[in-house]
């Protein structure tokens, strides 16, 4: 047999790129620093609390004091924002129109304060605001004959934002999808003195199988129905370029879409579709699919959260919201 060429590739070569780590560094199109990610945080109301949450191994619901030290631990790794989500820890406290969420006595508002009080402005304190974690039927608005009411879950979305405000969050983010929150909330923060409080929208979110683990950290799944009549239908992407448009126009600084790897395309569209900042949340169900194959030994997590992330950013988000993120730093994943 001889070993002659049978095809010659001519004189382009992109393999030549590719030769050793140090020029695939080089050449490398796609980057991600610990400062664009937001890492969430389940708040718990008694201070020295800690309750792992089975579905997400390695992530546990946090009372302040632990808070505060495991947000201390990642300031030290670059990771300078964070997203903080609550429920009552009695689960009687939930009710109709979900008034446990602007408690100012709350554990996301005390939370807030506490965190701000001790890393000022080397930390960014975002707060999801919903209603589902405080209701008690689950939904994230107000419920009148099983549909969930539009315009009468503002005022409470409203309350709630400001409550997060009041405390001192540099960033409120709505995640309840009701029609024209995003003018409601801004025009509330604005008529009580926070003009300058960052409005970020979770403005493409669709109705998804991937917040179970989520639901059941933040206990917040419906009792009947689901959410489809208020988030997103996954087979729609010119809508999500409606969504990102109106929630721009109501005001928002920053728009998200989640979840974010089914929905890659989503976030190309909006990048190109608009000039605000955008932010992706690689969501619960994304993070548990790839743990749990992980820790059978069918997926290399280092290499397979690597490509999730650098996905991500390659679709155009600019923030990347992510359970992954201690990990990836810690391990030099990226
Ligand atoms: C509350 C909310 C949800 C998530 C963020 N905010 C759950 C839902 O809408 O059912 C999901 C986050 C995740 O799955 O990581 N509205
Ligand atoms: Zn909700």
């Amino acid at each position: 047999m001889s070993n002659a060429t049978p095809y010659s590739p001519g004189r382009a070569r992109p393999r030549r790129l590719r030769k050793n780590q140090i020029v695939r560094d080089l050449v490398a199109e796609t980057h991600i620093s610990p400062s664009q990610f937001i890492v969430p945080h389940f708040v718990l109301g008694a201070k020295n609390a800690k309750k792992a949450i089975p579905s997400m191994p390695g992530i546990s619901e946090l009372g302040i004091e632990n808070l505060v030290k495991t947000v201390e631990a990642d300031l030290k790794i670059g990771i300078r924002s964070v997203l903080l989500f609550g429920h009552p820890d009695d689960a009687t406290h939930k009710t109709p129109d979900g008034k446990a969420a602007w408690d100012k006595k709350g554990a996301v508002q005390r939370a807030v304060s506490r965190l701000k009080r001790e890393f000022g402005d080397n930390l960014v304190v975002m707060t999801d605001v919903c209603l589902c974690a405080y209701t008690d039927h689950g939904h994230c608005g107000i419920v009148e004959k099983e549909y969930v009411l539009n315009d009468a879950s503002l005022r409470p979305l409203i309350r709630t934002a400001l409550s997060h405000a009041e405390a001192g969050a540099d960033v409120v983010a709505p995640s309840d999808m009701m029609d024209g929150r995003v003018a409601a909330i801004r025009d509330g923060l604005d008529q009580s003195g926070h003009e300058n409080v960052i409005l970020l929208a979770y403005a493409v979110k669709y109705a998804s199988g991937y917040y179970g683990p989520f639901r059941d950290a933040a206990d917040s799944a419906p009792d009947k129905g689901d959410r489809q009549s208020y988030q997103m239908d996954p087979r729609n992407v010119l809508e999500a370029l409606r969504e990102a448009a109106l929630d721009e126009q109501e005001g928002a600084d920053m728009l998200m879409v989640k979840p974010a790897l089914a929905y890659l395309d989503v976030i190309q569209t909006i990048r190109n579709a608009s000039a605000l900042p955008l932010a992706a949340y690689n969501v619960s169900g994304e993070y548990a699919a790839v743990k749990a194959a992980a820790a059978n030994g069918w997926l290399d997590e280092a290499q397979v959260v690597r490509e999730n992330l650098m996905a991500i950013r390659r679709a155009g988000a600019d923030q990347i919201i992510t359970y992954h993120a201690r990990d990836a730093i810690k391990g030099k994943w990226l």
